[in-house]
């Protein structure tokens, strides 16, 4: 029947002259294969029962907030003033942090780039409670117009209040449309940037 010089078994049926070999399949694909089914319901149950694990964006935004405090603290606490608001206009990456921090609580009052909502249009020379630089942080720390701009003393660190008005500050002069024209009355110039 076969040349092969193993002579294989036959299962012993037949069909329209068909005969198969009987060959079992090994026992380790089989454990494998009924292993996997086992541990497909366990995880199934461990994933939707269990505590829920960190998620790549959430252990991302731990990391970055790790990362910040450790920077926080090499600078210390800021005081939120208007040398140190120009200092932190002149670093780049802190003024990046601040526009994150905007864009994570200012953007649905002031909208996005700071053209103006709710709040007044912030890119422009024209501002209701500013007079001076210092002045952007103190309206952020104590709010303005009876809570309508909330005060964030409570809500923000003092670095993030520093980094948020060097971001603030810097919007100035580009003036972008905004849906609400200008407000207030234009202000002298912020002072020019310390020389090092
Ligand atoms: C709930 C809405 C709201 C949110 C959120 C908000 N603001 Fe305001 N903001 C206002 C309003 C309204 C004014 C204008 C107050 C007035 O009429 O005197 C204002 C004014 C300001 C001013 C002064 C502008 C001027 O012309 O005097 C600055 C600076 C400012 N906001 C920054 C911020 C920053 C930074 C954040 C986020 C940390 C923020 N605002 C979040 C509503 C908001």
């Amino acid at each position: 029947m076969s040349d092969s010089p193993i002579q294989d078994e036959l299962t012993g049926h037949e069909y329209d002259g068909i005969t198969e070999y009987d060959n079992p399949i090994p026992g380790w694909w089989s454990w494998m294969f009924f292993g996997g089914i086992v541990f497909a319901v366990l995880y199934y149950m461990a994933y939707q029962l269990g505590t829920a694990g960190t998620s790549v964006a959430q252990a991302y935004d731990n990391a970055v907030t790790a990362n910040l405090k450790l920077q926080f603290e090499e600078i210390g606490i800021l005081t939120p003033d208007e040398p140190t608001i120009l200092t932190y206009m002149q670093e780049e990456n802190w003024v990046l942090f601040g526009q994150k921090t905007f864009e994570g609580n200012c953007v649905s009052c002031h909208g996005k780039e700071g053209v103006g909502l709710v709040g007044p249009n912030l890119t422009d020379d024209h501002y209701k409670n500013v007079k001076r630089l210092g002045d952007v942080a103190t309206v952020i720390q104590k709010g303005a117009a009876n809570g309508a701009m909330p005060a964030w003393q409570n809500r923000l660190h003092p670095n993030e209040i520093v980094m948020v008005s060097a971001y603030v500050a810097s919007l100035r002069g580009q003036n972008k449309p905004g849906p609400r024209g200008e407000e207030g009355s234009v202000i002298d110039p912020w002072p020019a940037a310390p020389t090092e």
